[in-house]
């Protein structure tokens, strides 16, 4: 079987590439290749992946990387909330635009697409757990364009009988996550003796899941999902942030002193949930527990400077500044 992965140079994307590398399938991979996204990600996988380097939203090279394929799985997407706010038109060109080319794309070969969504879609949930039945109602110019992207892909799927359907996973943790997100930002700067900058009163509370769980989860229902319908993969632990913030002081030996409040985001959404009955009904659950999964993300994080280092370095270094109003510690200033 040969999969295209749009978006697999980025972080889920090029966990899903692997997983399915180790399954003994093909991938080939559509990526722009944006600041989050690196060839590096798709290292010592061998012929197994094709990368095309490109953007979704562009309508002949979608269509090539279609050709040959069985299925289609899209990550491909802008998805840091904070940056949204600072420039929505980017997350409106691929996550809305972006989405509807590659699903005709698809459309038009005949093979299943997967849109691979988020639960933020469903906005703030103050009791229980968001299903799938749930009124969509984002809050933040990215959680508007996803549900934007989902809404398309529904639409192709009741019109024009597309084979399309939908994922939508809680917060992912895990190795080559970018560090503008909260884990890994926090893990490489307590390690640098930076400061943790925590929004508003960090008692906003997010649904983990490592990324190897949602993988397994993308697969179940790329496999044996039914088009046109929505699938939440939601993570075991829900915890509020200053939580989650304790336990990586705590796994890098530092205090904390570290903890430093910050302005909050504006339109912060203060809890997520999500029930995923649809996807156990199909087999699936995730194994991960946060407190394993924190231990195996922060040692991947103290194993791989050679990864995340260049990016400490460049791009984000200047958006830290501006988004922060402070600069990291130099790079290389690591771990402790
Ligand atoms: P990421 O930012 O790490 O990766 C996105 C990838 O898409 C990058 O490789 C980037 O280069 C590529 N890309 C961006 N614009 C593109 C374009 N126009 N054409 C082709 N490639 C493009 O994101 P991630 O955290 O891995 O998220 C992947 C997907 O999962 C996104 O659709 C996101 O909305 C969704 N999602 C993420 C989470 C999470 O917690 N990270 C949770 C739920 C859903
Ligand atoms: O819920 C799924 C979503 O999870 C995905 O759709 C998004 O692509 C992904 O970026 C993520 O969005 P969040 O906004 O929840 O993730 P982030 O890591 O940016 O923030 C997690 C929480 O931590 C959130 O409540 C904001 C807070 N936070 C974040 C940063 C970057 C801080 O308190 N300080 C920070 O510096």
């Amino acid at each position: 079987m040969t999969v295209l992965v749009a978006g697999g140079a980025g972080f889920i994307g090029s966990n899903y590439v692997r997983r399915r590398v180790g399954g003994g399938d093909a991938v080939r991979v559509l990526d722009k290749l944006t600041y989050a996204g690196r060839r590096e990600n798709l290292e010592g996988l061998g012929d197994a992946v094709e990368l095309i380097e490109g953007d979704i939203a562009e309508r002949d090279l979608a269509r090539g990387a279609v050709e040959g394929c069985d299925a289609v799985v899209n990550f491909a997407a802008e998805s840091h909330v904070d940056r949204s706010i600072e420039s929505p038109g980017e997350f409106i060109q691929t996550d809305v635009y972006g989405t509807y080319v590659l699903l005709e794309a698809a459309r038009d070969a005949g093979i299943r697409y997967l849109q691979i969504s988020t639960d933020e879609v469903y906005g703030d949930v103050e009791q229980g757990s968001a299903t799938e039945a749930s009124p969509l109602d984002p809050s933040s110019p990215y959680s508007a364009s996803k549900a934007g992207g989902d809404l398309i892909v529904g639409a192709f799927a009741r019109t024009y009988g597309a084979e399309a359907l939908i994922i939508r996973a809680s917060n992912n943790y895990g190795p080559a996550q970018h560090p503008e997100k909260l884990i890994p930002l926090c893990i490489l700067n307590a390690l640098a003796g930076d400061p943790l900058p925590v929004y508003g009163d960090g008692m906003q509370v997010r649904n983990w899941l490592f990324v190897e769980d949602f993988c397994a989860a993308i697969d179940v229902a790329l496999e044996r999902g039914q088009p046109g319908l929505v699938y939440n993969a939601g993570g075991p632990d829900e915890l509020p942030n200053m939580e989650v913030i304790r336990g990586i002081l705590e796994l890098c030996g530092r205090d904390e002193s570290l903890i430093e409040r910050v302005e909050d985001r504006p339109g912060h959404d203060r809890r997520y949930s999500l029930a995923s009955e649809r996807l156990i009904e199909l087999g699936w659950s995730a194994e991960v527990g946060f407190a394993d999964g924190l231990e195996r993300t922060v040692s991947w994080y103290r194993d791989n400077e050679s990864w995340w280092g260049p990016i400490r370095s460049g791009e984000y270094r200047e958006y830290y500044e501006r988004h922060y109003g402070r600069s990291l510690g130099a790079p290389g200033e690591a771990p402790g």
